[in-house]
């Protein structure tokens, strides 16, 4: 049987679609506690550490076939904000692939990020050290919604291989699935839309989506709606979910937040699959997580150009 590893496992996305391609995980690292307890929650058969992978000693770590990693991606994506300072220590956590690497030399790497990992001041270095490993590196632009995810999730997915030529995959794409699917229309509490406290602004952009989209039923991003976006259809795949709290739906005259089940479904993940016991954890480990069906079809295209 195939097996891997998976660092920086967050909610375990990774572990998740490569276990459905048929993969066993059989050792998976994060730093945050609540990630590790989350991630063995529903991965018991696979090891768990607890640590800052700068610190690790892959020496102790079980051979594998697949390195699986996503190291941290807030040093790079537009997403932080443009007053933040360019330099961002969490960057550094790619090379914690670079030396797990060098320790096991599994015949096959993925590395996911956002798609400005490659505009990294330091991504040619990082590209050559897995270069002279023997690596040869294939970076894929993949949108989640392409490969039955009900959201569009633009990521940079690097396949390296120790083999002459890039391993380049043809995906056919999936049609695409509706945000619709994942509400649960009579699981949670609305409040009226004009209730006190409301912003005017809420209202204001609530009232334009409405007329721009003629419809009464429909998604609105609540915070973060820096992007001039005021509504979005249902009948389209959810926009990008993120670690805030970001997708309102309305319904007529009344709306709620998206709540962590109706997230989980837009990320791809099972209705079993068990999240964080808070709503702010389970938010921000759904938004910084990979769409399993999409690892399960990248990994079963691998398993099929062995
Ligand atoms: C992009 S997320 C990983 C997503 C994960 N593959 C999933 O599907 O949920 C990056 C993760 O790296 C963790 N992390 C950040 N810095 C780390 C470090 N130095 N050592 C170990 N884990 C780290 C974060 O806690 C976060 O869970």
């Amino acid at each position: 049987m195939t097996t891997a590893i998976d660092l920086f496992a967050g909610l375990g996305g990774f572990t998740e679609g490569a276990s459905l391609a048929g993969v066993r995980v059989l050792w998976a690292a994060n730093h945050a506690p609540a990630a590790v307890a989350t991630h063995a929650a529903n991965h018991p058969d696979t090891a768990h550490v607890c640590q800052d992978l700068h610190q690790a000693d892959w020496t102790q770590v079980p051979a594998h076939d697949i390195l699986l990693a996503s190291p941290c991606c807030q040093g790079h994506a537009r997403a932080r904000g443009k007053d933040r300072p360019h330099h961002d220590a969490s960057r550094s956590t790619a090379w914690a692939v670079v030396s797990a690497a060098e320790c096991h030399r599994p015949p096959v790497c993925i590395v996911e990020n956002v798609p400005e990992f490659q505009a990294w001041a330091l991504y040619p270095a990082w590209a050559d050290a897995m270069a002279r490993l023997g690596y040869t590196l294939a970076p894929h632009t993949i949108d989640a919604a392409d490969h039955g995810v009900p959201q569009h999730r633009i990521r940079l997915l690097i396949i390296a291989t120790r083999s002459r030529a890039p391993l380049r995959l043809t995906l056919d794409p999936l049609p695409h699935r509706p945000a619709r699917e994942i509400i649960r229309w009579d699981d949670y509490a609305w409040s009226p839309i004009d209730r006190p406290g409301r912003s005017a602004a809420t209202l204001a952009r609530i009232k334009r989506a409405r007329r721009d989209l003629g419809t009464d039923v429909f998604l609105t991003p609540y915070y973060g709606s820096g992007s001039g976006l005021t509504g979005r259809s249902l009948d389209r795949p959810l926009g990008t979910v993120t670690t805030l709290d970001r997708w309102a739906i309305i319904r007529g005259d009344h709306m709620r937040m998206l709540q962590p089940t109706e997230l989980r479904a837009a990320m791809g993940f099972r209705d079993s699959y068990i999240l964080a016991p808070t709503r702010r954890t389970a938010i921000h480990q759904l938004g910084n997580a990979v769409c399993p069906p999409k690892v399960a079809r990248v990994v079963a295209a691998i398993q099929a150009a062995a």
